[in-house]
């Protein structure tokens, strides 16, 4: 069976939580295309290149999820060599044997845009600044709530902002708005969204 999920939205809406659980729960395979891009950013040197020449290892290193590879990874994001570059190997995923959930920016839009089911998660910049802030330790966090609030309201106008495929949701994507909900709840509605095109 030939069966994807694309799961597009801004930084910390719930995409990943969403994602992994979708996946979980109907046997999906699941790319976090996030990654790709942060792989690329950490990596250094000529970030085309680096999208070239990407490899698992780089997939695995630990720094990937710190808020500055998300910076690095959205600047690398607004090369279009470099997204040429990770493309192919996005549709493989998308259209493999079994069924796929992707999450990112741009998989409803481009990646993939005959998925069967397309998510568009989001919650406000307030919202997601106070997750991505508990999630570094709250308090104990290396930065304010304030500071994480500017970083994400940033990578959003860079996210949207630019030229080749900026974050949108594609015209028949469902919008999930998780500000009010909780992770179960989000969980829920996807699922539903799923079994329905199933
Ligand atoms: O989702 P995540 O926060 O890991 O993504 C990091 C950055 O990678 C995003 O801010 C975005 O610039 C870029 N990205 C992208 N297209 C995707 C996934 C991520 O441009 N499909």
């Amino acid at each position: 069976m030939i069966f994807t999920v694309a799961i597009d939205g801004p930084a910390a809406a719930g995409k990943g939580t969403i994602s992994r659980a979708v996946a979980e729960r109907f046997g999906f395979a699941h790319l976090d295309t996030g990654a790709l891009y942060r792989a690329v950013g950490v990596k250094g040197g000529d970030p085309v290149h680096a999208a070239r020449s990407l490899t698992p290892a780089d997939m695995m290193r630990e720094d990937l999820r710190t808020l500055e590879a998300g910076q690095a990874a959205s600047r690398v994001a607004v090369i279009p060599e470099v997204r040429a570059a990770l493309l192919e190997f996005q549709r493989q995923f998308a259209r493999r044997e079994g069924g796929a959930v992707l999450d990112g920016r741009d998989i409803g839009t481009v990646i993939c845009p005959e998925a069967e089911v397309k998510l568009f998660v989001t919650a406000s910049a307030e919202v997601r600044a106070r997750r991505r802030w508990l999630e570094l330790g709250g308090d104990a966090a290396p930065k304010s709530l304030a500071d994480v609030l500017v970083e994400v309201r940033e990578r959003d106008a860079r996210d949207m902002g630019r030229a080749d495929a900026p974050l949108r949701p594609a015209s028949d994507a469902v919008t999930l708005d998780t500000s009010e909900l909780s992770a179960d709840e989000a969980v829920a509605v996807a699922c539903a969204a799923v079994k329905a095109a199933l």
